[in-house]
């Protein structure tokens, strides 16, 4: 095994523990380190494609009409564009966060129990590049997960501080698009969320 595997092991171990989970329930079924390698490198590249399918997206928007805009934008195509790259790579992409904006992007209980085992790792003080992404390997399917983070300032302006980083006209969009949105008071650098991508074995 690489050092970068048992890095990633490692992580995966000490996030289970935080848990106190058991170590073989959450693990699935084992993969190896080829597989593992591959594994990592796929969701790498989709994860990369997505990230840029909506970046690309996202900032034409706030060029048309500014963050407001940018919300009504999202909140009817920030699904689509993920599902048509879904569909174009084989795989399901999706983004989420133990603190959501759309309840769409709600985690379901593999993507919670590693969105905690990722905060956990940031809580103690990990910094962004040593939280990993990770693979884990089921019955039927291979699951990605990589962390998104605060990473730049104009993510600020739609989840940030409602006084500090956000004008008065998105902190209404949101309100009235989302309103039981968590996804608000982040600072630069903190964890945000992350890809769950998953694809069948
Ligand atoms: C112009 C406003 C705007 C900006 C700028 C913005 N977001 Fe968002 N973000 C949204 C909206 C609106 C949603 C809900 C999308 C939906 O309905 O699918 C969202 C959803 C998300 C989600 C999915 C989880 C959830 O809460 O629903 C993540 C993760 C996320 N944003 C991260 C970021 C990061 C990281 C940045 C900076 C690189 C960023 N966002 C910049 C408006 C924005």
């Amino acid at each position: 095994m690489t050092k970068a595997g048992r890095f990633v092991i490692m992580r995966w171990f000490a996030g289970v523990f935080v848990l106190g989970l058991s170590a073989l329930a959450a693990c699935g079924v084992g993969l190896s380190e080829t597989a593992e390698r591959s594994a990592l490198e796929q969701g790498s590249i989709i994860s990369d494609a997505a990230f840029q399918g909506l970046s690309v997206r996202l900032q034409q928007a706030i060029k048309e009409g500014g963050p407001a805009h940018v919300v009504e934008f999202c909140s009817l195509n920030a699904l689509s564009i993920v599902d048509s790259l879904s569909t174009a790579h084989g795989a399901h992409i999706r983004r989420t966060s133990d603190r959501v904006r759309s309840p769409l992007d709600k985690p379901d209980i593999k993507e919670e129990r590693m969105m905690q085992a990722m905060l956990a790792e940031w809580k103690a003080g990990s910094k962004a590049t040593e939280i990993p992404a990770r693979v884990v390997a089921y019955d039927d399917s291979i699951a990605y997960y990589r962390p998104i983070f605060i990473s730049s300032p104009a993510c600020l302006q739609c989840h940030g501080s409602p006084s500090e980083t956000m004008d008065a006209s998105t902190v209404d969009a949101i309100a009235e698009r989302y309103p039981d949105d968590k996804a608000i008071g982040y600072a630069l650098g903190d964890l945000r969320g992350m890809w769950s991508v998953r694809w069948a074995r």
